[in-house]
């Protein structure tokens, strides 16, 4: 059976170039990047050597750079390590269609009697600015709002966030992890103080992110032990896995610029398609700005009484790859908060999937899951019970 896979948001394959790039830390360059003799100094060049690549990539210095096991940690020793190192200060401001990463431990939080303000969001998925504005005030510790969002691609205006942010004296967290690669994520113009990344976004590795973090920004590690990356993240450095991080950003960036322009007319022919064959579906995030390679589309309720679970296990069965909601919440029935926060109701958050399109697709791959989706939209409906 033919098989593709549209689900580059969850995650992508590993690149092979990524996997070369790795191979020789695996074995033979084993040594603690700690340890003070030849393995070791040899392991800390390497390591080093991927913390300079990563910082030139998002316009930071290799300082700035911390190694976490993934963007979730990321999120975390962001919201964290901020929140604990905070004096006088005791709110976050976030959204509601943050990634689990960050409501989570803003949740946490919230718990321990820190003020927490999970903000509404427009339409289009942006964080409502004039709710921003009245939320961030000279108590406000940390403002944490993502660039892009994992589900429907909408990319938030950051620069103006945190320009707001650091009026109030509050700093600003970006959860980079969906841009990162797709689009530009540099530091200095998007103003954050801290950012979230993973590698296994962008064709690299598995278990491995980063949060960068601009240099004099008051942070306390959330993992206690050794003193690795200036004792701000405790435990034996992953040197191969920082080294594919490494190279999968700098390939990404590399060809950043001609593959957006490919995914975008994927996307576009997608989305074209299926409003012609589904009059009346809802695309999410549009008309704001939204990463190229991201379809969110919720079929109206009314007209289509659709379980996205439902339409995903169908797709899987005819080998499309897609899913109904985050990787992170599908498995559960819940509907989406990310498309509940953007105001749709909850058959219709129910009704939704999503497209994610990556390096090995192509316009046949679109027509193939437009056709199986097609069969499968209305096998579903002419089975319904009324
Ligand atoms: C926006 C966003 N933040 C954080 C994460 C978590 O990253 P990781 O899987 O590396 O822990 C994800 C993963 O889906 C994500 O999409």
């Amino acid at each position: 059976m033919r098989r593709v896979y549209l689900d580059h948001t969850a995650t992508t394959p590993l690149d092979p170039r990524v996997m070369d790039a790795m191979r020789p830390c695996f074995s033979g360059t084993f040594g603690n990047a700690s340890s003070i003799h030849a393995y070791g100094r040899e392991a800390r060049e390497m390591l080093e050597r991927a913390r300079g690549i990563m910082a030139g990539a998002v316009g930071a210095e290799p300082a700035e750079i911390i190694f976490t096991s993934g963007g979730t940690e990321a999120d975390n020793l962001a919201i964290a390590g901020v929140m604990s190192a905070a004096s006088g200060r005791d709110g976050i401001v976030t959204s509601r269609a943050e990634h689990h990463a960050v409501l989570e431990p803003c949740r946490l939080m919230a718990e321990k009697g820190k003020r927490v303000a999970f903000l509404p969001v427009r339409e289009s998925g942006a964080v409502d600015m004039d709710a921003l504005a009245h939320a961030v005030g000279g108590g406000t510790a940390l403002v944490s709002i993502m660039h892009a969002n994992n589900e429907t691609g909408t990319v938030s205006d950051i620069p103006a966030i945190a320009a707001l942010a650091h009026g109030a004296g509050a700093l600003m967290h970006t959860d980079a992890v969906q841009s990162a690669g797709k689009i530009r994520v540099d530091m200095t113009e998007l103003g954050a103080d801290l950012m979230s990344l993973s590698a296994h976004k962008m064709y690299g590795p598995k278990g491995i992110g980063a949060l960068v973090v601009k240099r004099g920004t008051p942070l306390e590690a959330i993992l206690h032990g050794g003193g690795q990356e200036r004792g701000r993240r405790p435990g034996t450095e992953n040197v191969p896995l920082a080294i594919g991080f490494a190279e999968a950003f700098r390939l990404s960036l590399l060809e950043m610029e001609e593959e957006s322009v490919r995914l975008r007319a994927l996307r576009d022919a997608m989305e074209g398609r299926l409003r012609h064959l589904f009059p009346g579906i809802i695309v999410n995030g549009d008309p704001a700005p939204r990463l190229p390679h991201i379809l969110n589309v919720s079929f109206g309720a009314a007209e289509y009484p659709l379980e996205g679970d439902m339409l995903v296990m169908s797709m899987d069965l005819e080998g499309i790859a897609v899913t109904s909601g985050s990787a992170c919440t599908s498995g559960s029935l819940e509907p989406s908060h990310v498309i509940r926060a953007m105001g749709r109701d909850e058959n219709t958050a129910k009704a939704t999937l999503r497209f994610s399109f990556g390096r090995g697709n192509t316009m046949e791959d679109v027509a193939y899951a437009v056709e199986k989706l097609g069969l499968v939209v209305g096998k579903m409906l002419r089975n319904r019970v009324p």
